[in-house]
């Protein structure tokens, strides 16, 4: 019975260290070409107004060991939900990219990005694009990983968005989550590592 016990511990401790995404600590790797050793600099950008999308990406960067980087509006929005919704209604009808309060300075060393926010009037708020396509960020030839939150309605057109504002970078399959919901996170990204090349 005993020795049954242990062959059963070692069965598992032998499981454990076979699986590729065993906590925070472990480095994102791409592709079946690159060795699982090789570290990837990676950023975790996002936009977040009442904390899911923040909530998100802190789940992905405690998963890649990537850099979390909030883009903010240097004038933030209204506090009122209503006020907030009207401005950034204005905004994208006016395709206004407003200023963002700050800039990263050593973006250039980041391989992968994740890009995300939440869906805004059916799609991505202004100050994401105004990251994408504003700060003069270089993003041709790095990976960039679209996500977002949402409510109910419009969030893959919205990861769209984020592919179609990097025309020049690779991008795996993104992530939706509905109000913040990180369920299914580590498995995505274990699901992109083997696909990517
Ligand atoms: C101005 C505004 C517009 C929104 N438009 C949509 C929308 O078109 N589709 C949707 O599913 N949710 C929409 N939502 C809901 C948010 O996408 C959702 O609550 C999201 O999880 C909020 O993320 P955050 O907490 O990171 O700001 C909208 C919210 C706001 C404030």
């Amino acid at each position: 019975m005993k020795a049954k016990h242990i062959l059963m511990l070692l069965i598992g401790l032998i499981f454990c260290s076979c699986s590729k995404f065993t906590g925070s600590k472990q480095p994102l790797y791409i592709g079946d070409d690159i060795s699982p050793d090789t570290t990837r600099n990676v950023l975790v950008a996002y936009f977040s107004r009442s904390g899911n999308t923040e909530k998100v990406a802190k789940e992905i960067a405690a998963h890649s060991g990537g850099m979390l980087y909030r883009i903010e509006r240097k004038e933030p929005y209204p506090e009122d939900f209503k006020d907030c919704a009207a401005e950034a209604k204005s905004e994208l009808n006016d395709s206004v990219f407003p200023a963002l309060k700050d800039t990263i300075a050593d973006f250039d060393k980041y391989d992968v990005i994740f890009v995300g926010g939440p869906v805004w009037w059916h799609t991505t708020p202004m100050p994401v694009l105004s990251f994408l396509r504003k700060t003069g960020y270089d993003f041709s030839g790095k990976i960039v990983i679209p996500f977002c939150s949402y409510a109910n309605m419009f969030p893959h057109e919205t990861l769209l968005e984020i592919v179609n504002a990097t025309p020049n970078s690779q991008h795996p399959n993104g992530f939706v989550s509905e109000e913040g919901d990180t369920a299914g996170i580590a498995q995505w990204l274990y699901d992109i590592n083997l696909k990517l090349k």
